[in-house]
């Protein structure tokens, strides 16, 4: 049996403050990375983290960022709802609570969020600079969840020609995103539905999904990309986004809100699309600025649409 009452401690202090003071984010992070790792090598074990959880009291609960990924109140993590929280850095108002907010907000992970919306968003601009046809492009969005990416898109009055078909499962992220793109729904269509059942006779120049595939075992993830291939356009190509093993933040995520991804490297996402007989030249990943959030490529034409400018 564990002592944890140092672990206790450690946690009423924060509690009392209302969260950690920026000068003492190096300690919390540095106790998180504790805690995964003695729950990795076994000196803690389950029902010790979920002592430790409950110790949080409000400050684990919905009313916060890392609770509301705890507590999963869409029935599965990454839901529409945190991910456009995440997008629009909201903070708690309530005093006791805003603290912890803060600290989420200002994590590697939340911030590679919001830069692969800035991503996205890149990447139709460019595609529609390197697209010369005068008709609709089309883009297959694929677990498009809140669509803040797509609304901030629209909004930018850029080419009209690029039409989004997105497909999700969950109905309430499909009406929360209808209403996110309310001005734009000549251009934006939902399909409800799970991926692993999409099929369309329509054809895309660009396949999109990110928040999806990290979330999916290799198994999963080739039997996704193979259903989804042949509707890729001849000259194509296909974005699909995955965490790295790189993330900073996973430590935090997984202890404070049981969030587990599926981290990968290049080296595997390469292999990936060699397995689905890609030819190494047709493969590229990207990455946003910190390096959290990979991009697998896969194109079909000559040419890779230009990379996201982040400048
Ligand atoms: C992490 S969010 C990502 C949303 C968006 N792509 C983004 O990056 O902001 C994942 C979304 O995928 C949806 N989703 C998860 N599994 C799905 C599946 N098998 N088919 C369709 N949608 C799915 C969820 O409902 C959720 O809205």
């Amino acid at each position: 049996m564990v002592n944890l009452k140092h672990h206790i401690d450690f946690i009423n202090k924060l509690v009392s403050n209302g969260g950690p003071e920026p000068h003492e984010y190096g300690e919390f992070t540095n106790w998180i990375a504790q805690i995964h790792q003695q729950l990795g090598d076994g000196t803690l074990s389950k029902s010790d983290l979920d002592t430790l959880r409950s110790c949080f009291g409000e400050a684990l609960s919905i009313l916060t960022l890392q609770g509301f990924a705890l507590e999963k109140p869409h029935g599965y993590p990454g839901d529409y709802e945190i991910l456009d929280k995440i997008y629009l850095k909201h903070t708690s108002k309530n005093p006791d609570l805003r603290k912890w907010d803060l600290y989420f907000q200002l994590q590697k992970a939340p911030i590679a969020v919001r830069n692969r919306k800035h991503y996205f968003i890149e990447l139709c601009k460019k595609l529609a600079m390197l697209e010369k046809r005068s008709e609709t492009i089309n883009v297959l969005n694929i677990a498009s969840g809140p669509c803040r990416d797509l609304f901030e898109y629209l909004s930018e009055k850029n080419d009209q020609r690029i039409m989004f078909d997105n497909v999700e499962f969950d109905p309430l992220a499909i009406s929360y995103a209808k209403n996110i793109c309310k001005d734009y729904l000549n251009r934006v269509n939902f399909l409800h539905t799970n991926a692993f059942d999409f099929t369309s006779e329509k054809k895309y120049r660009l396949i999109w999904s990110s928040g999806l595939f990290d979330y999916l075992n290799d198994q999963k993830f080739l039997y996704l990309m193979n259903r989804v291939l042949p509707l890729l356009e001849d000259e194509g190509e296909i974005v699909i986004g995955n965490f790295s093993t790189q993330n900073p933040t996973q430590a935090y995520m997984e202890i404070m809100g049981n969030w587990r991804l599926r981290h990968r490297t290049p080296e595997q996402l390469i292999s990936f699309g060699e397995e689905i007989k890609f030819a190494r030249e047709d493969i590229r990943v990207g990455k946003e600025p910190e390096g959290v959030n990979l991009f697998l490529h896969l194109k079909r034409g000559k040419h890779f649409i230009p990379a996201p400018d982040f400048s």
